[in-house]
């Protein structure tokens, strides 16, 4: 396999890799920034708590390693695993636990950490599914809010970034398992 060919072409913005055509849409600073303002918002709202932060993998295992180390107070973490699109940029709408919890969550503050709200049936799906099993809290803390029609509203307490309806990569999110390891978010251009 090649090495991915991370240099930006003239017009500044496209990387390519072997005849894929990667857009910037958010660059590594504009995370970082973005990344410090959310835990330092997180931080004040639990400061006097020790939140459980609920990541989402594999998609946000990027996300929840830079904003954790921005939360300044104790937490403590625990890790699902969902599956909803197999390997296709569509969602089946049809959402499977792969990695339950280890941890009992009942009484305690939960923040799940998403990489990105698509049609957000995943979201939707797992605050049901973490609400049975009482916490004292639920809310959402998510990278990315793709501008998609939904019918239920999502409660998104800590958004990153509005985005257009584009399929993004890098910064955890793949395509087929390609392109987490991308340090920031782009979008496929040649399709
Ligand atoms: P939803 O259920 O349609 O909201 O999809 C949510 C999940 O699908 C996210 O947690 C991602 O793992 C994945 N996903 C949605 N949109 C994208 C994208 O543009 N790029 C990569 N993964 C995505
Ligand atoms: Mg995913």
């Amino acid at each position: 396999m090649a090495e991915y060919e991370l240099v930006k072409n003239k017009d500044d913005s496209y990387i390519i890799d072997d005849d894929t055509k990667i857009k910037l849409l958010i660059s590594e600073k504009v995370l970082k920034d973005k990344i410090k303002e959310l835990g330092k918002k997180i931080t004040d709202d639990y400061k006097d708590d020790n939140p459980i932060l609920i990541a989402v993998l594999r998609g946000s295992f990027i996300f929840v390693a830079d904003i954790c180390r921005e939360i300044k107070i104790p937490v403590t973490f625990d890790f699902m695993a969902v599956s909803s699109y197999g390997n296709s940029k569509v969602s089946s709408g049809i959402v499977r636990i792969t990695k339950d919890l280890e941890f009992n969550i009942e009484g305690r503050k939960v923040l799940i950490i998403e990489d990105i709200i698509d049609s957000g049936r995943t979201l939707n799906y797992l605050i049901k599914n973490l609400e049975a099993r009482n916490p004292s809290s639920i809310e959402v803390c998510a990278l990315l809010d793709k501008d998609v029609p939904r019918k239920k509203k999502n409660k998104i307490r800590y958004k990153g970034f509005d985005i257009p309806n584009k399929f993004v990569v890098g910064y955890g999110l793949d395509y087929a398992e390609k392109y987490r390891n991308i340090p920031f978010i782009g979008y496929i251009e040649n399709e």
